[in-house]
């Protein structure tokens, strides 16, 4: 889909079909009494029946038979006008999209919504319309014969009738493109299978990124895994025929000696447990195992596009955790890149293993502060369901700024205690650490065993496992791989540059 600005009235634009908004309880005002307007009063009569009642996600779609350019308008209820914020607004426009789409509509004229009534800052809200469009929009059917008439919209436009407003319009629609974008590129492979997605397809695909995007790329094979020392990744990879990956992205927008921020992410490209093998139910959900070291790669690609004054790192260990014939054991040793030992309890705690070596090169490289993004734990989804990701740190001033980030993202994380006392649940009796505790505050005992490689750089672990899958579509949303957190990340990105951490 093309994303374009003009200056107009949208009441004029000769679209296939126009979205404008009513509040619950209000007048309608703005573009939609324009429109209103020029139709006769129109909406007004709708509004009058109580057909159009401004409730969120409210749809009405009116044919104009040649009374204004645009052939259809769609009202669109935003609710209550204090309920609605950005968040609102993208997930209602997504909504609207998808409704127009399956209506045989090819072009949506829209404004920036929010920055009218509600006097919103119109850069936000047209990022928020186009990020709504763009991710309710979203499909995955790469692997499926296309459908005789599948319907797809192919441009959408921002109408502002202010000229002063004209630039802001542009800057937000332009911004909302691109992260929307860079969150469809890491759902995209996070739903691919993985035999179309193996350690060395993920590889190739950041690499093709970071050469369109003008990103530094290297990865590391087995042999230079082994050399540094990465014995907790490697341990994970034997039982695979497909050899693993150490993906590592630059991005130096900042100062030359400036510390990088870092974005590490789980790149299980499909997880079966290993030798603690997985019960089959549910199992292939587990190829989107990779979708926090998707998300980081993603994010890299929306930051070079934005070009923030920052230097930005990736650190993505691919590896596919199998049962083979090689495969570690329970009970096994491991060394990881630090030097610490650890035991492997249960082969299905693998994320944690790989991020152990990710997580000490990230010291190496002395990238800070650092934020892990991993599909980690089951126990995640029981503690917080599917509606945020957990949230741990070592380092509250970082956190705030997540908090932000992830605020404006609209995608919400919620923090877990690393309290001194579940410690005692990873102690071991053979190695320096185990890799797996008892059944309780099974996220929090992931985020302690990681702690011991990220030591003290300030660092923060998103537990995406709860929220990495959607069963069903919902605003912005679609089934399948959501793509959480990369705008989160960006925003993350973004923030350090305008103000770096203060130590
Ligand atoms: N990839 C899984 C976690 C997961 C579970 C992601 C459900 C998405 C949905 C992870 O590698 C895993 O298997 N974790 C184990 C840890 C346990 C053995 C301590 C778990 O959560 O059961
Ligand atoms: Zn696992
Ligand atoms: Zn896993």
């Amino acid at each position: 889909m093309k994303i374009s600005v003009r200056r107009g009235d949208i009441a004029d634009y000769p679209a296939r079909a126009i979205i404008v908004t009513l509040f619950e309880g209000m007048a309608p005002s703005g573009a939609t009494a324009a429109v209103d307007q020029a139709l006769g009063g129109a909406i007004s009569q709708l509004i009058e029946e109580g057909e159009a009642r401004g409730k969120a996600n409210e749809l009405t779609l009116l044919h104009t038979l040649g009374r204004i350019p645009p052939s259809r308008v769609l009202v669109l209820g935003l609710g209550k006008p204090q309920e609605c914020d950005l968040d609102r607004l993208r997930n209602t426009i997504a909504v609207a999209a998808r409704h127009l789409r399956s209506h045989g509509v090819d072009s949506v004229a829209t404004v920036a919504h929010g920055a009218g009534a509600r006097g919103l800052d119109p850069e936000a809200c047209a990022q928020a319309v186009a990020e709504g469009a763009f991710l309710g929009l979203y499909t995955f059917q790469r692997h499926k014969k296309r459908e005789e008439d599948e319907r797809e919209i192919h441009e959408l436009i921002l109408v502002e009738r202010e000229a002063a407003k004209l630039r802001a319009v542009r800057r937000g629609g332009e911004r909302g493109r691109i992260l929307a974008e860079a969150t469809n590129w890491a759902r995209d492979l996070a739903n691919e299978p993985a035999n179309y997605l193996t350690p060395t397809d993920m590889a190739e695909r950041a690499r093709a990124v970071a050469a369109e995007r003008g990103l530094e790329c290297q990865v590391l094979e087995r042999k230079e895994m082994e050399k540094l020392g990465m014995g907790a990744l490697l341990g994970v990879a034997q039982g695979s025929h497909q050899p693993p990956k150490f993906i590592i992205l630059h991005y130096r927008g900042g100062k030359e000696h400036a510390a990088a921020l870092g974005l590490v992410g789980k790149g299980i490209t499909f997880d079966t447990g290993g030798i603690s093998i997985k019960p089959a139910p549910g199992m292939a959900d587990m190829k989107s195992d990779m979708a926090g070291g998707a998300a980081v790669i993603a994010a890299m690609s929306a930051i070079a596009q934005l070009k923030p004054k920052i230097n930005v790192t990736a650190l993505v260990p691919a590896t596919e955790n199998m049962p083979g014939g090689g495969a570690q054991k329970p009970g096994d040793v491991v060394r990881a890149l630090n030097g610490k030992s650890i035991e492997v309890v249960n082969t299905d705690a693998e994320g944690r293993l790989i991020l152990a070596d990710a997580l000490s090169y990230a010291r190496r490289l002395g990238l800070s502060p650092v934020a892990d993004v991993a599909t980690l734990t089951g126990a995640i989804v029981v503690a917080l369901g599917r509606a945020a990701m957990g949230a741990m740190t070592n380092s509250e001033p970082l956190l705030d700024r997540l908090r932000e980030a992830s605020a404006a993202a609209g995608e919400k994380l919620w923090q877990l205690p690393l309290f001194e006392e579940y410690k005692e649940h990873i102690k071991s009796e053979v190695a320096d650490i185990k890799n797996v505790g008892n059944r309780e505050a099974g996220s929090i005992t992931g985020a302690l065993f990681l702690q011991e490689f990220i030591e003290d750089t300030p660092w923060v672990h998103l537990d995406i496992a709860g929220v990495d899958q959607v069963e069903k579509e919902k605003g912005a949303l679609v089934k399948g791989s959501s793509g959480v957190p990369v705008r989160t990340l960006v925003n993350l990105a973004l923030s350090l540059a305008r103000k770096p951490l203060s130590t």
